[in-house]
């Protein structure tokens, strides 16, 4: 099969930092169909040679240890190609078409790494130079809009020149193996299909927080913010992936109905949950790993008076049978005190306690997603008893009825030591799903506008009026986040 994937973005960041690495392992790997060509896309004036060499330069500065062998990057750089485009020229879109034409690909990728503000210009262009025959696939980068409203407006851009079969909207969370893993083990097992319900489970935690700062994107974030950089899109893939129902089969719409089903069923906002249940902060200054790091406001790109979060944390119920009066918690956040993506599953208590048992030990799922990618399952056994034979009996004998003393336990499942730690990386697998024409770790653009509609509410009620309330930097981020938990009487996983 050969194809030609179009990178609209070339030169720019996620380009150098992720596609291009993930194109690279998966040649390494031998899983990219041969007979391909990889062809940046900028406003830049370059040569094939020249875009080569850049690429090489980057890869060098940036994958450290996982540096390319020189012969390996060659032979991959043959499939390297450079076309100089504005976007907002129709002539340059033509220019493509006769590239493309010349070669007559089974499959053309158009992978969209821009700004979002240059998708519907974009997309309309491919048309018009007749870039939308049924061999063409179009990805789209998040974030695909900045609120409902341009949400949908991208995406009627793209209906009218596309189906919905040849649109790739990128989620990358969704193609990560910890995020496989956890389909697989909610559909691949039977064991955890009977409890996984109102009845048994207490509350569902998702923690997704990163340690770094906003780093070089300052100017970026700034406009954005965590809750539409991470909450609309990856931490409600997540929440979905964990209550779902099981779907018919693995097709890629009965995956995405399931989901969008959960989507749908969130409990809407109103004035007095925003309230109560939703958290936003921003950082302060603080340490990180020993080293004083400076706050949010003060970083390069961000608006000094700034209001926008860097930090949430949630509470919403999902309303349908399954999970009805379930608490999910939703946390994120840049510069927290660690680099921590996990969910926690929380199960009531045994309904009649015969044994005595340490305050707050309930059985815990921990759904492990990076940087380490495994599960643990905290169960309660029976206690070393390491009282004296001689000498404390009548304590034991006053204990007598109170049963024995469980401690807690854990089983732990590492799949990278079970795997190994050389498994398709994220983008790796979903350039690879693009090429091959598999839609089901992509997201269908009724799921996304369904996700944008449940956040907007907060989106307005924030930039209307208040304050993100400060956290200092490697901290758990402000203490509402604590309270508001603590008010149904449950911890965050890290308190308990
Ligand atoms: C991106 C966000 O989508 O995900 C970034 O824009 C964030 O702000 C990143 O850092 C986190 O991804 P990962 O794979 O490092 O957890």
């Amino acid at each position: 099969m050969s194809f030609d994937l179009v990178l609209f973005g070339g030169t720019g960041d996620l380009a150098w930092r992720k596609l291009m690495p993930a194109l690279f392992q998966a040649f390494r790997h031998g899983s990219l169909p041969p007979d391909g060509r990889i062809i940046g896309v900028a406003r830049d004036d370059l040569s094939d040679d020249a875009y080569r060499e850049l690429i090489q330069s980057r890869f060098d500065a940036v994958e450290g240890a996982k540096r390319p062998n020189p012969d390996e990057f060659r032979k991959f750089a043959e499939m390297l190609h450079f076309l100089r485009m504005d976007l907002s020229k129709p002539e340059d879109f033509h220019k493509l078409a006769e590239m493309l034409k010349a070669r007559n690909a089974d499959t053309v990728v158009m992978y969209l790494a821009t700004a979002p503000n240059l998708f519907t210009q974009a997309v309309e262009q491919l048309a018009v130079a007749g870039l939308n025959g049924p061999h063409v696939r179009l990805v789209l980068e998040k974030p695909l809009g900045h609120d409902l409203e341009s949400n949908r407006a991208i995406n009627a851009a793209v209906r009218k020149v596309l189906t919905e079969q040849q649109v790739f909207r990128i989620d990358h969370y969704l193609g990560k193996p910890s995020v496989q893993n956890l389909f697989a083990m909610r559909f691949g097992n039977a064991l955890f299909e009977p409890i996984w319900r109102r009845e048994y489970i207490a509350n569902i935690q998702i923690t997704i927080a990163e340690d770094l700062g906003v780093e070089k994107r300052g100017a970026f974030y700034d406009q954005t913010g965590a809750l539409r950089d991470m909450v609309q899109n990856h931490a409600l893939q997540l929440l979905c992936a964990i209550t779902m129902e099981p779907p018919i089969n693995a097709h890629a719409d009965a995956i995405r109905d399931e989901k969008l089903k959960v989507l749908r069923a969130l409990k809407p906002w109103t004035a007095e949950s925003i309230g109560l249940h939703a958290i936003r902060g921003q950082y302060v200054a603080g340490t990180a790993y020993g080293e004083r790091v400076p706050g949010y406001r003060d970083e390069p790109g961000v608006d000094p008076e700034s209001r926008t979060e860097t930090f949430i944390a949630l509470r919403t119920e999902i309303a349908n049978w399954r999970w009805a009066g379930v608490p999910l918690y939703i946390r994120t956040g840049k510069r927290l005190a660690s680099r921590d993506a996990r969910i926690e599953v929380n199960f009531r208590p045994t309904p009649h306690a015969i044994y005595r048992a340490p305050a707050n030990s309930v059985n815990r799922l921990v759904i492990n997603l990076q940087p380490r990618d495994g599960l643990e399952l905290h169960l309660l056994a029976q206690a070393q008893d390491n009282r004296p034979r001689n000498g404390n009996g009548g304590a034991a004998h006053a204990n007598r009825h109170a049963g024995a003393q469980l401690a807690p336990v854990q089983l732990d499942l590492d799949f990278d030591k079970r795997f190994g730690t050389e498994r398709v990386g994220a983008y790796e697998r979903l350039l690879l799903d693009v090429i091959d024409g598999r839609l089901n770790l992509f997201v269908r653009a009724d799921e996304q506008e369904e996700a944008w509609r449940w956040v907007e509410p907060l989106i307005d009620s924030w930039s209307a009026d208040g304050e993100p309330r400060p956290y200092a930097a490697g901290t758990w981020g402000p203490s509402a986040s604590s309270a508001m938990i603590a008010r149904d009487g449950y911890a965050w996983g890290e308190e308990q």
